[in-house]
């Protein structure tokens, strides 16, 4: 077979894990070609490829983000965008593609795949952990090693200085990053975009923090997390340029709230795509290289439409659609472990 593999969506580590274990089982146990396109769909849409050997894709499973670079290209929002990507898949002389991205990208393969025939297989990538059908996707893993770390920091600093130290980190719809990243860096308030906070209640663990005689404290908060109050959400204000909401801010404005209604100094810090950089963790690394061998299979027995899915400990096959619509939220019943330690 020939086969094209593209990233698409935001990286992730464990993205060029993925890569090496598609080639190297398509190639040395199917006798396949693979070739990458390069940028998510635009790679297709533009030709823009690069041949994958076993040669070219070793050493790369520590690796951070994507050889094959990556973007949130939608052929459905261009001109004649569907077909282009068709006659790429046939200039090539492909027979199959695995799409690696998250819920957007998805997406757009469910309507290649429904719409237009394409033969393709997905494998879940995000940081956030917010794809459906599947227990994790790789990149949360080693975001949350992330997270966890820079709480661990950030407690020295905020012990020495007597000060809340409020940590926004990503998770656009969803709290699974900061809730694990919290529950491992020992957060004492977790806010999340499923559960709107009451900032009182906010106040009040930290104040009765410092009753007990604990004079710092730490925060996390999801980027998409919002307040159980319309006024204090409008202070985030809209700052969308690009079609998607940039949604960084709601740190920024908790701490000066929390600074505000407790007296207490108060700081913000804003992990960002830091989380989204560098190696991935041994999970991530193992979990990425399962998926590639898993969807390599697949495309070889013809399981079109379907992504590679873990339940469990085990890989199974979904249907792409399941995946591609709405989020998985947060396990509500992980928040309740987390709020034991609140306040
Ligand atoms: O979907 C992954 C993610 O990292 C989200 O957590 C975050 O909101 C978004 O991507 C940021 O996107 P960009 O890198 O395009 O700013």
């Amino acid at each position: 077979m020939r086969i094209g593999i593209l990233t698409g969506g935001g990286d992730c580590p464990g993205l060029n894990a993925v890569v090496r274990a598609v080639v190297r089982r398509s190639v040395k146990d199917y006798k396949s070609e693979v070739v990458g396109f390069l940028e998510g769909f635009k790679g297709p849409l533009e030709n823009m490829i690069m041949p994958l050997t076993m040669q070219s894709t070793g050493g790369l499973i520590h690796r951070g983000g994507t050889i094959l670079r990556t973007s949130r290209t939608d052929p459905f929002k261009l001109d004649n965008g569907p077909q282009r990507i068709i006659d790429s898949i046939a200039r090539h002389r492909l027979d199959a593609l695995i799409v690696c991205g998250g819920d957007d990208t998805c997406a757009v393969a469910n309507r290649l795949y429904e719409e237009h025939g394409v033969n393709l297989v997905c494998i879940p990538k995000t940081i956030d952990n917010d794809i459906k059908t599947t227990d994790f996707a790789f990149g949360f893993d080693t975001a949350i090693n992330i997270v966890a770390e820079a709480l661990d920091r950030l407690h020295t600093t905020a012990e020495s200085h007597n000060r809340v130290l409020v940590c926004e980190v990503m998770g656009r719809h969803s709290g699974w990053i900061a809730c694990y990243g919290g529950i491992a860096g020992g957060a004492d308030f977790i806010l999340v975009p499923e559960k709107p906070v009451n900032l009182n209640d906010v106040v009040s663990a930290i104040k009765q923090r410092h009753a007990r005689g604990r004079d710092f404290s730490i925060l996390v908060v999801s980027e998409g997390a919002r307040f159980d109050d319309a006024a204090l959400n409008e202070q985030l204000g809209p700052q969308d340029q690009t079609g998607r909401s940039n949604l960084a801010g709601i740190g920024e404005l908790l701490a000066r709230l929390i600074e505000r209604d407790t007296g207490f100094e108060t700081r913000a810090t804003t992990l960002g795509h830091i989380q989204r950089g560098g190696s991935p963790t041994a999970f991530d690394r193992v979990l990425a290289t399962r998926f590639g061998v898993k969807a390599a299979d697949m495309v070889h027995e013809g399981k079109f439409g379907q992504m590679v899915a873990l339940r469990g400990y085990d890989l199974v096959e979904v249907p792409i659609k399941e995946a591609a619509t709405g989020y998985k939220p947060l396990d509500m019943d992980l928040y309740k472990v987390s709020e034991v330690f609140f306040g």
